[in-house]
């Protein structure tokens, strides 16, 4: 790779109008996090010496998401070019590598980075390209007989002969940064768009006779700009393959890959086994040998290993889940710790709750933790057992080695080692139900005769 100095120059002041959105387009997020910081983490892995993002003004959720990187406000929107030399006083006396990237291309990797600085070397500027089946919407890169690149013809200006060109812009360019500021200066807005295109680069070195050179990239995935939500979406599937490769190369079993929605933290040991379906929101841990079962949802949760999850259960926000422990069908659990080897293995709904070691809790138990007001706590001793269709009415506290009978709502705490049971006690009428048969079958032959 080259060893000449290196700044970059991130594009990410446009409008989003296609977007239909009233925030940055390069907040709009990929596996929960903004596209921008994808790519300010592709590239950091190049060490540049500077990276200067371009922001719109009125953008303070941007400025603080590229924090602690130098940001220039690019007042009017004026085009591509517009928003390059706004980065210009940022980069005043650098004398390196400039690389200028799209903002809403995230997805870049540092090879193909690499790769267009290298092809760069000592010419003026190298262009990233790429053969696309259908390049509508890019810019196309016009080369002449001898295969040097000419110019850059965007979509609203391009001939009719130029839009068959397949080859296009990706949007990514390494320019001297030595010569580029009076580059800068010359590009003009006589387009369709009256736009300054950083596209008119190439025109430009060409006619003071500078050299340009074209890398070409053969994958056009990585490079899949985002300008409407169906490029969003087309971004977010690309990346979820990239997280689940990544997350299975390390160890992760996954019966159904393309069914797994991973969060960008999403943190899962080896030896961990995910069914089809299941959705992972931010900050997610799973220990060694957790397995989930299909149609989970998991946010904010860390599980400990051998703890089994689902099917069809949610575990959300600040919940702390022990090791061997089995959550099963029809599970919810919300900010609660559960002790080792503890079972809820059916339909249950546990909230606000600490519970201890080896609690059984039956088919249909709650806890009642809110009042319409407020919330409250229950807490489970260890070796509790928690019969089916039970209300825990919190606050409450139900302590080491007690029973609450099938059937109860408790409102009191429960000593340890005692039986809760709260209950009417069943009345039996030997022979009344016979007899209502008969009343009611004489009943309906009356009515039909
Ligand atoms: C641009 C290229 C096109 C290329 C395509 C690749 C130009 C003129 N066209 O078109 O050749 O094929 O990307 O995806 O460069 N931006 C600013 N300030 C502005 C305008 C844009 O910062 O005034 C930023 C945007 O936030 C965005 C990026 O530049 O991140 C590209 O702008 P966009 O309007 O999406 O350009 P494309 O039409 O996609
Ligand atoms: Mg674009």
């Amino acid at each position: 790779m080259s060893t000449k100095p290196l700044a970059i120059v991130i594009l990410a002041a446009g409008a989003g109008t296609r977007m239909k959105s009233d925030r940055p387009k390069v907040m709009h997020e990929l596996a929960g996090r903004p596209m921008v910081n994808w790519l300010l983490d592709a590239c950091k892995n190049l060490q540049p010496e500077k990276i200067v993002v371009v922001t719109g003004p009125d953008m303070p959720e941007l400025e603080a998401a590229i924090k602690p990187h130098v940001s220039a406000v690019q007042k009017t929107r004026d085009g591509t070019g517009g928003a390059v030399k706004c980065a210009a006083p940022a980069l005043k006396g650098f004398t390196g590598d400039v690389l200028i990237l799209l903002g809403d291309c995230p997805l870049i990797t540092k090879s193909t980075m690499a790769a267009l600085i290298n092809a760069k070397g000592d010419n003026a500027l190298s262009v990233l390209g790429c053969v696309m089946d259908n390049p509508y919407g890019y810019g196309r890169l016009i080369l002449n007989n001898a295969g040097e690149l000419e110019d850059i013809a965007e979509e609203k200006d391009a001939s009719g002969e130029q839009k068959q060109v397949q080859l296009v812009n990706t949007g990514a360019f390494c320019a001297d940064g030595e010569k580029l500021e009076s580059w800068l200066g010359k590009i003009d807005n006589d387009n369709a768009q009256k736009e300054f295109y950083i596209t008119q680069l190439p025109s430009i070195i060409k006619s003071e006779g500078g050299q340009t050179s074209v890398a070409v990239i053969a994958d056009p995935t990585e490079i899949h700009g985002c300008n409407t939500r169906t490029d969003l979406a087309a971004l977010e599937k690309t990346l979820q393959g990239l997280l689940r490769r990544a997350h299975m190369n390390e160890g992760v079993s996954m019966q159904d890959p393309d069914t797994v929605y991973l969060w960008h933290d999403t943190k899962i040991a080896a030896g961990c086994t995910l069914e089809p379906n299941i959705y992972f929101g931010p900050e997610v841990t799973l220990e060694a040998g957790v397995h989930i079962r299909a149609f989970s949802h998991l946010e904010g949760t860390h599980i400990k290993s051998g703890t089994s999850v689902g099917p069809f259960a949610r575990i959300v926000g600040e919940v702390n889940v022990g090791k061997d422990v089995k959550i099963g069908t029809f599970v919810e659990i919300k900010r609660s710790t559960i002790g080792d080897r503890s079972k809820m293995a059916h339909l249950a709904y546990i909230g606000d709750c600490t519970m201890g070691e080896d609690v059984n809790v039956g088919c249909g138990a709650i806890t009642v933790n809110y009042d319409g007001f407020e919330k409250h706590q229950t807490i489970i001793g260890k070796n509790v057992m928690v019969g089916s269709n039970v209300n825990l009415v919190a606050p409450v506290h139900i302590d080491d080695g007690a029973f609450v009978a099938a059937g109860s709502t408790i409102t009191e705490d429960v000593p340890a080692d005692s039986l809760s049971i709260a209950r009417d006690t069943a009345e039996i009428r030997k022979g009344w139900a016979a007899k209502y048969r008969k009343i009611k079958e004489a009943a309906k032959r009356k009515k039909a005769s």
